[in-house]
């Protein structure tokens, strides 16, 4: 070798080793909310379950297929233009030993799986069921908990964070509005598709008090990344409480201090619309029911809006999240449906005002 050629190679191994280092290092975060490797429900634990010994399995095969090919590489490669090897061709014992034994393996690891899929798949049973209609658009979701029915009709509906109790079992329907998402909370469970004009469900518990960070898996145009969603899920008791306040309607006379929001929300906008051609707020006397964007009845009960891409603080106040949202909304939200509307300083305070009192 040249000492070119040496100090080139010495330079490749560096090069490479660095790199690998950089990969092993950026896998070692602490804060990873979305860690599939660290299952919290009984779902996400048993599709754990199954992906780890066939995980094992693989690196084996990797190693002995690899290594084998390694070794051979080196042991009979040609050391000189005299030496070529020996040439053969076929070998009936080996190639049968090849295909049985790759054969048997898989056969092992379907048994397992089939029976986790089936398993994951069933839907869950009982009278303490949570019964969830998801419906997912660009980019946010939808939450219509079809077990709860709100006076006037219809079900109870919120956005974005899925609130449910510990220790019982929650069955999503799912569909879209618009184009195919995927419903992903790392911690509770796998991916599931959410087609429009089709139904898929998903199975989803979480034991554990906790708030679990999910987002969509599917590719779903501009702000597909900004598609967010958490599982909240609260003890049983607090789940009640949470339910009955949700149940609730937004108070139709809110304090003389947010009455400029009041009014405003149902007045009209910059080309025509008001807040209710697209949103609810029950209980507003200007609210028509409209579905087209997020139910904000009790808006302000949640910790994140937009498709749970912005945190939603306690209190909202200045410069805040939502204030720059309801300045611009694709300004924020590349793609946002929700236009802008060119609210002045004043409207945008008195509308963040009146939005934090729904809780
Ligand atoms: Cu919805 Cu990606």
């Amino acid at each position: 070798m040249t000492g070119r050629n040496a100090r080139r190679s010495r330079r490749t191994v560096w090069t490479a080793l660095v790199t690998l280092l950089g990969l092993v290092a950026v896998a070692c975060a602490r804060n990873a909310p979305q860690d599939t490797l660290s299952p919290v429900g009984p779902i996400a634990r048993q599709e754990d379950h199954l992906f780890r010994p066939v995980f094992w399995i693989a690196v084996a095969v990797f190693v002995l297929v690899e290594g084998l090919l390694v070794v051979a590489l080196i042991k009979f490669r040609q050391r000189s233009a005299a030496d070529a090897p020996k040439q053969t061709h076929g070998n009936q014992r080996l190639e049968i030993l090849w295909t049985i034994i790759p054969a048997m393996l898989l056969a092992g690891i379907a048994i397992p799986t089939v029976l986790t899929i089936w398993d994951v798949a069933a839907k869950p049973v009982g009278s303490n069921v949570v019964n969830v209609k998801v419906t997912a658009h660009q980019w946010w979701w939808e939450y219509e908990y079809t077990d709860q029915k709100i006076q006037g009709g219809g079900n109870l509906k919120t956005a974005n964070e899925l609130v449910i109790p510990t220790g019982r079992w929650v069955y999503l329907t799912m569909t879209s509005a618009d184009v195919i998402h995927s419903y992903w909370v790392p911690k509770l469970a796998g991916k599931q598709d959410v087609i429009p004009g089709r139904i898929t469900h998903l199975k989803l518990r979480s034991n554990d008090p906790g708030v679990f960070r999910g987002q969509c898996a599917e590719f779903c145009a501009l702000s597909h990344a900004n598609m967010r969603l958490r599982v909240i899920a609260y003890p049983e008791q607090q789940f009640d409480d949470w339910l009955a306040r949700e149940m609730g309607p937004a108070s139709a006379n809110p304090p003389p201090a947010n009455a400029a929001g009041f009014g405003l929300v149902a007045s009209p906008l910059q080309g025509g619309n008001t807040c209710f051609s697209c949103h609810t707020i029950r209980g507003h006397p200007g609210s028509a029911g409209s579905a087209v964007g997020p139910d904000l009845t009790h808006f302000a009960s949640r910790t994140s809006f937009a498709g749970s891409m912005f945190d939603l603080a306690p209190e909202e106040l200045g410069r805040t999240n939502l204030y720059n949202w309801l300045e611009n909304p694709p300004g924020v939200k590349p793609g946002s449906i929700m236009p802008d509307y060119n609210l002045t300083d004043e409207q945008i305070d008195a509308l963040v005002a009146y939005l934090m009192t729904l809780k």
